[in-house]
């Protein structure tokens, strides 16, 4: 792990007096006799920054040996006028037409073997000289340029920070990558054509290479499957398609370091940044992530989506930052363009969303963008300033009582960092494709899903969670999940069996541990390398289609009749405040104790998708079985004691594992096994949806949803700066006004209302509080 320079970081989002606010803005598409019509407006919505330059390579670079900084200047000089401070990209997001056209390779080769020429953005093939040459000569110019004129370098600069190129994305496909590729190899395995056919099985189809000549990109005109649904996109390979994936990473992570080091050359200052997209599958951003001083991603949920699927984006971004804060380079002011629907932000969502942010680790609030383009294919995406160019919408209102209420609270929220989770949950981009290159064992499985659903049903209680990388330092948490973690090297094995053995309860499921990193099935009884700690044997897997599942009975349930009024942890936690795991009193833990679960009114627990058949040590414990199919009656969950004896309500460190992918209903119920006996706090009564008013656990994904409404998060105070205070921010996430036991006591910032713990609170749709402690 890569040590961050903690005072880079502060410079661009901790120690500046007041939160950057502000976004996107591209001038260059107007005429100028709007800028000052913008100028006037920004400082209305109190914007006090402009992200400028993203897309302008073409405008700055007119031909092969021309540089013209006339109008990027100009823009400059009325943004300082106006006292913006500026985040300056580098402008290489997009290559320039003449370039495509002198120097063809620049351009990519598709998956397909489609020739592109020029290409929309994100368009040049990062194995290409010309396009490293002149994209880091670009950057070094910028960088240059503006320490000339005294813009940038200093701490007083109005270039506050830098942004290389934008959201990177994507692969190529040619003949200068296969090159390069084989060269990788090469490198990676010591020469020896021997070692790739070993690391990848390629005896197989006739796959044995005798020379890395023999060796071409594994698309669809190489290895890469086409075909029906259950082959297009696998891999006959699996370990060839993983190589290609780390080379073209590593392709890309050279030319983010060429531009950043062309930038630092002349700025030794301010920080440098590229902004990432959440659970972007094209590369690995803990990778990435090492090559920046400052970590920014671009948040843009989706219609429907529910805070827990948003803020385990946000959360994956802050363990790429190594749980320090990060900057959201980009949300939308109201509506994107480039959704199935795109649906308008409701009255005061973009304000929850931004609070929602900030509570995860944001500490700047950045849009896409500050005017709304006139044409392109932007035309329908919002902008603060709409095509009316007033300040009389509802999205400028909403954006100037944030940017208001932003620049009010910097200083407090300044004080404050993002707290350490207490329970990890692992994320990883091998895994995820490796489960992609695969074929078999259902083509159902989603990991980025099978790991939101597990967050979901933690996120529902308000627990601090972190979702780190399977090489993070695990020893602080009190509980580690991972979800579908199919592929693990060694030291990521060595990771997790450290954490175990020295205290840890790890929550391991199916398709976990299943492959090395080169996608080879580990020999012997799965899952191989953590079979020992797990305590049981996978014989085999069954799949079925996910609308077939396979009840489960969790131990200890079977004799409780649904009853009207149980008393759950969430109604502990309200009478308390909040409430600590296993010191409940529900006794919800199994091993034949009563549980105090409920069944009243909705689903029954069951799996789906996978159903894998388990042999269980004698001294592993069974949780709970499957009630159909011919395995009925044999273990689903078990838990498998580090010590002799252990149990889950007295704390024991061990692994539980889960067979299947179970519904919410039994989510919680694991949850609540994988919980037992541990410290883990958890802030607030959850309300239950309608349905099941009196049932304890949610009765269905829409319920889970709907009881995941109220989120509260805190960021703690920072040691470093006097006078800090903790922030609780409670946030209505949703629409329909919630009413729920206040967890804790403090001083709303917004309102200045007082709130006591044990209050009842009604908050309306999402409304936010942030609560001073
Ligand atoms: C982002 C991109 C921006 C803009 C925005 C629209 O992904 O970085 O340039 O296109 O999407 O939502």
């Amino acid at each position: 792990m890569v040590a961050r320079d903690e005072k880079m970081i502060d410079r661009v989002v901790s120690s500046l007096s007041t939160i950057l606010y502000g976004g996107d803005y591209n001038p260059e598409q107007w005429p100028e006799e709007v800028w000052q019509e913008d100028m006037k407006l920004m400082k209305e919505a109190h914007i006090n920054e402009v992200t400028l330059n993203v897309f302008s390579w073409s405008l700055l670079q007119p031909s092969e040996s021309e540089y013209d900084f006339h109008l990027l200047d100009r823009i400059v000089d009325i943004c300082k006028a106006s006292g913006l401070r500026i985040v300056m990209a580098t402008g290489t997001g997009a290559l320039p037409a003449w370039m495509c056209l002198r120097h063809p390779d620049v351009n990519r080769i598709g998956y397909n073997g489609e020739i592109y020429r020029h290409n929309g953005r994100e368009n040049f093939c990062a194995s290409s000289p010309t396009f490293r040459k002149y994209a880091g000569l670009l950057a070094a110019k910028m960088a240059q340029h503006y320490v000339e004129r005294g813009d940038a370098g200093a701490s007083d600069s109005p270039i506050v920070a830098w942004h290389l190129s934008n959201e990177y994305s994507g692969f190529c496909w040619c003949d200068r990558c296969a090159q390069a590729f084989r060269e990788w190899l090469k490198a990676k395995y010591h020469n020896n054509i021997d070692e790739v056919n070993d690391a990848w099985n390629a005896h197989m189809w006739s796959h044995t290479y005798h020379s890395f000549d023999e060796i071409f990109p594994p698309n669809t005109r190489g290895d890469g499957m086409e075909g029906s649904a259950y082959w297009a996109g696998h891999a006959v390979l699996g370990g060839y398609s993983l190589d290609y994936r780390h080379f073209y990473n590593d392709q890309v992570r050279s030319c983010i370091k060429l531009e950043r080091d062309a930038v630092r050359t002349y700025d030794t200052y301010a920080p440098i940044t590229t902004n990432m997209m959440g659970t972007f599958n094209d590369y690995d951003y803990y990778k990435q992530g090492e090559l920046l001083d400052v970590i920014s991603w671009d948040s843009y949920p989706g219609l429907g989506e529910d805070a827990a699927a948003i803020d385990m984006r946000h959360d994956l971004m802050r363990g790429v930052a190594h749980g320090e804060p990060w900057m959201l380079m980009e949300q939308a002011p109201s509506n994107q363009n480039w959704m199935p629907y795109c649906y308008v932000k409701r009255p005061g969502q973009l304000a929850e969303l931004s609070w929602q942010a900030v509570a995860h680790g944001a500490n700047t609030v950045q849009y896409f963008q500050i005017r709304q383009a006139r044409s392109g294919c932007e035309k329908f995406h919002s902008g603060i300033i709409s095509a009316d160019g007033t300040n009389k919408t509802r999205r400028f209102r909403e954006a100037a009582q944030l940017g208001k209420q932003l620049e009010q609270l910097s200083a407090q929220i300044l004080a404050t960092k993002p707290r350490h989770g207490q329970v990890a949950l692992i994320f990883d981009w091998n895994a995820w494709w490796d489960i992609q290159f695969s074929v078999g064992p259902t083509q159902a499985l989603d990991y980025v899903a099978e790991c939101q659903r597990w967050y979901r049903e933690l996120h529902r209680r308000n627990i601090a969670v972190d979702v780190v990388s399977p090489l993070e330092n695990l020893q602080d948490y009190q509980a580690v999940l991972t979800p579908c973690l199919q592929s693990v090297d060694k030291a990521v094995v060595e990771n997790l069996r450290n954490y175990v053995s020295h205290g840890g309860r790890l929550l391991m499921t199916t398709m976990t541990a299943v492959a090395d990193e080169h996608d080879s099935l580990y020999q012997g009884e799965q899952p191989v390398p953590l079979r020992d700690l797990a305590g049981i044997w996978v014989e085999e897997t069954d799949s079925l289609a996910p609308s077939t599942p396979v009840g489960l009975a969790f131990t200890g349930e079977e004799a409780q009749a649904p009853q009207a009024s149980p008393s759950t942890s969430k109604e502990s936690a309200s009478a308390a405040g909040k409430a600590t795991y296993g010191k409940a009193t529900d006794g919800k833990v199994a091993g034949g104790k009563a549980t105090g679960i409920k069944v009243a009114g909705g689903e029954q627990p069951y799996g789906t998708m996978l159903f894998d058949i388990l042999h269980t040590d004698s001294d592993t414990e069974v949780l709970a079985t499957y009630t159909d199919q011919f395995y009925a009656g044999t273990p689903a969950l078990t838990f498998h004691a580090l010590e002799q004896g252990g149990k889950l309500e007295n704390g024991a460190a061990g692994v539980i594992y889960c067979a299947t992918m179970p519904n919410e209903p039994a989510i919680a119920r694991i949850v609540d096994r994988l919980l037992a006996g541990l410290a883990v706090e958890q802030m607030v009564t959850l309300p239950m949806c309608e349905k099941c008013q009196s049932c304890g656990t949610p009765c269905s994904p829409d319920c889970q949803k709907a009881t995941s409404a109220i989120e509260i998060t805190r960021r703690v105070a920072r040691a470093d700066k006097p006078g800090a205070r903790d922030l609780v921010f409670v946030m209505n996430t949703a629409e329909p006004p919630v009413s729920f036991t206040a967890p804790v006591s403090g001083k709303d910032l917004l309102t200045g209302k007082l709130v006591k713990q044990g209050d009842t609170l009604t908050m309306a749709g999402f409304e936010t509080l942030i609560l001073q402690q």
